[in-house]
């Protein structure tokens, strides 16, 4: 696997905490990385944005890449025409990848919100940009009631488009996880048809870049270079 697009439930769920824990254990195993934000929302030029703080948590020597930025905190296509910027379109996503594919053992694209939100007035999503790298889409959910639909309907929507799930991977998990949170470890794999493969606590993205590096590998399990299993 050289292409995998992290997505989610939503947005505000993690993915960037996640997107660094993988990056860093691939880094720790020796692959070179690099981290693609397409379209990166809510951010004023020169502001510290999600491919930034991937890079302080995992590490420096991570290649970054973004190919927009618009300011408004809204769904990509949306800021981008009330910015009057143009809309980044799947293609240009899965040639940057592809591009950055070539020179790096491991290329993450971090999707803006979750799997269907809109890049650009066509209607293109985050999904067309899997579709055409034939990448896997790791699915990152929050912990507690309310994921399990929302891990279903998301899974759902990656098989009807032939698109493979990397699993699902937790991206906040409380330190003192509530009756829903501790059931939906067994049944989110049922929910969304696809295996659980990680869990990142909450408080992670608060990390030292040392600390989380360090600790990174407990969090994910074999499938994405970690030790972790439940
Ligand atoms: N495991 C965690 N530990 C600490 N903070 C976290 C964790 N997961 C998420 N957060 C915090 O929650 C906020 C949202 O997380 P994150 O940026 O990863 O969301 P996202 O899913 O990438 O959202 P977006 O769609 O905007 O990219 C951030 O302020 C982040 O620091
Ligand atoms: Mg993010």
């Amino acid at each position: 696997m050289t292409v995998l697009v992290v997505s989610g439930t939503g947005t505000e769920i993690g993915k960037t905490v996640v997107t660094a824990a993988v990056a860093a254990v691939a880094r720790a195993a020796g692959r070179t990385v690099a981290v693609l934000k397409p379209a990166q929302t809510g951010v004023a030029p020169g502001e510290h944005g999600d491919v930034a703080e991937v890079r302080r948590l995992a590490g420096e020597e991570i290649t970054g890449a973004e190919l927009a930025r618009f300011p408004e905190p809204l769904a990509p296509n949306t800021a981008a025409r009330r910015a009057g910027m143009r809309a980044v379109r799947p293609e240009e996503v899965a040639e940057a990848a592809g591009k950055l594919a070539a020179e790096h053992d491991l290329v993450l694209v971090e999707g803006a919100g979750g799997l269907l939100v809109r890049l650009d007035d066509e209607g293109g999503t985050l999904a067309d940009v899997a579709r055409l790298l034939d990448a896997p889409v790791l699915v990152v959910t929050p912990a507690g009631l309310g994921t399990l639909n929302m891990a279903a309907l998301t899974g759902e929507a990656l098989r009807a488009r032939g698109i493979a799930c990397a699993g699902v991977v937790v991206g906040s998990w409380p330190a003192e996880p509530d009756l829903a949170s501790r059931c939906n470890l067994a049944d989110l794999p049922e929910s969304s048809g696809s295996p659980l493969v990680g869990l990142v606590p909450q408080g992670a993205g608060q990390l030292s870049g040392a600390d989380f590096r360090a600790a990174a590998p407990s969090w994910l399990g074999p499938e994405l270079g970690g030790g972790w299993s439940l």
